[in-house]
């Protein structure tokens, strides 16, 4: 037993050492694997954010090339797994949909049932994972629809193809527009990893029963799905859609939120660690701009959502609290102006977080990391005796 420290939501318990993801939410930095957050999002693929992530290093030319060949091998998803789909209602939420599908991969491939996969097993594991993830994305929207599957094109690179599988017509072809490809690359980059938030630390515990890898990113994906977490991109929109309709009075929205007998809150707004601002939100917001200038769109929410962000932003509960816009604020305008539709965002953040959950999982396989099982502090009832059933 021995001494038992509080720390209810882990507020300031690290729970491992890491070596991927720096933060310092003071001053509104993040980085992966040392590279910073901003020029990531500017330079460089999803894919090889991915890698780095997961393998340390940004890629060679010659190691992308293989790992897109790779990931390319393994887009088809098995035949039977189109069962599932026809079996789920069509209005059930596409999130409880991924989480089951990522976890029934552990049925197909029960060779992840192993711990001690050797090095190249377990490589090929996170290919698999990689690869079907972004066809099990796209298939469950077409199915949203009652629309056919579109099938993986392996000419395509990552990204394309998952667009491609997305919006793709069996009937006619469709041109993937660079503008679309771009902004998906760094919604996802700036998705891909955020340290050992409420998912990732769940993808950590539960893998660290030995419990194989797809079993333990379905864990994350559930975790993911709370409107506290990554379910918040899907609340924003839905919040900014009901200010709009109520006649866009942004101020009494944020006096709702002030409120304390009120459990509204800002959606988008406030994050555990930073305290002064989100720098994903900063680069979000910017392309927000970008993109909707670029496909010509012109969304009211946008307008909504600036107004918002300026009124909380000058207000003293939000300045003393220190709550600003975070990563999901601004992100949903984007998904929605790609052609996405609501239900569907939060499932885009699992895609992009998918290399970040993969590499902090091997990362602490490689760390010979304990079973995590934390303590409590017990308040409960001491020395009752039974009373007879009649009795009580
Ligand atoms: N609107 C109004 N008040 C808020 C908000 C908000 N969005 N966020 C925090 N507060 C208040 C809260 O009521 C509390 O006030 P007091 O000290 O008077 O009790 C204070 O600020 C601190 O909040 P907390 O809930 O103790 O902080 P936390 O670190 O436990 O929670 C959070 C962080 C992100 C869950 C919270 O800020 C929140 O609920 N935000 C809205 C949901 C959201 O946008 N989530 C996405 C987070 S970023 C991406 C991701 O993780 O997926």
């Amino acid at each position: 037993t021995g001494f038992v420290t509080l720390d209810s939501g882990f507020k300031n318990t690290g729970a491992t050492k890491s070596a991927i993801t720096f933060l310092d939410g003071e001053k509104g930095i993040l980085k992966y694997r040392g590279y910073s957050i901003e020029q990531l999002a500017e330079k460089s693929t999803f894919l090889e954010v991915a890698y780095l992530l997961i393998y340390g290093n940004l890629p060679t030319q010659s190691q992308i090339d293989d790992f897109q060949h790779q990931i390319s091998r393994h887009t088809l998803v098995h035949e039977d797994m189109k069962k599932f789909f026809d079996g789920f209602p069509s209005k059930s939420h596409p999130m409880g949909q991924l989480s089951s599908l990522i976890c029934s991969l552990s049925s197909f491939y029960p060779e992840c049932l192993d711990p001690h996969q050797t090095k190249e097993e377990f490589d090929l594991t996170i290919i698999k994972l990689l690869a079907k993830m972004a066809t099990i994305v796209s298939w469950i929207y077409k199915k949203s629809l009652g629309h056919p599957v579109i099938y993986p094109k392996n000419k395509y690179d990552y990204v394309t193809n998952f667009l491609h599988m997305t919006f793709g017509q069996r009937t006619e072809d469709v041109e993937i527009d660079e503008v679309v490809v771009n902004a998906m690359n760094k919604l996802l980059i700036l998705h891909a990893d955020h340290e050992q938030n409420c998912s990732t630390s769940t993808v950590r515990i539960v893998g660290s029963s030995d419990c194989n890898l797809y079993a333990s990113i379905s864990a994350g994906i559930s975790a993911l799905w709370g409107p506290l977490h990554g379910g918040a991109n899907q609340a924003v929109i839905e919040m900014l859609e009901k200010i709009k309709n109520d006649g866009g009075d942004v101020d009494k929205w944020v006096n709702k939120a002030k409120d304390k007998n009120d459990s509204f809150r800002l959606m988008g707004f406030g994050h555990r660690v930073y305290k002064n601002f989100d720098p994903r939100a900063k680069i979000i917001k910017k392309a927000c701009d970008d993109i909707l200038t670029k496909l010509g769109i012109n969304d009211p929410v946008l307008g909504i959502a600036k107004k918002l962000e300026e009124v909380a932003l000058s207000d003293p509960y939000f300045v003393d609290k220190k709550l600003y816009p975070n990563v999901d604020f601004y992100s949903g305008i984007i998904y929605r102006a790609l052609g996405f539709p609501t239900e569907m965002f939060t499932v885009l953040f699992a895609l992009g977080r998918l290399p970040g959950w993969i590499a902090q999982w091997k990362e602490m396989r490689e760390n010979k990391e304990p079973i995590g099982r934390p303590r409590q502090i017990y308040v409960g009832e001491n020395d009752r005796d039974i009373v007879p059933i009649e009795k009580r």
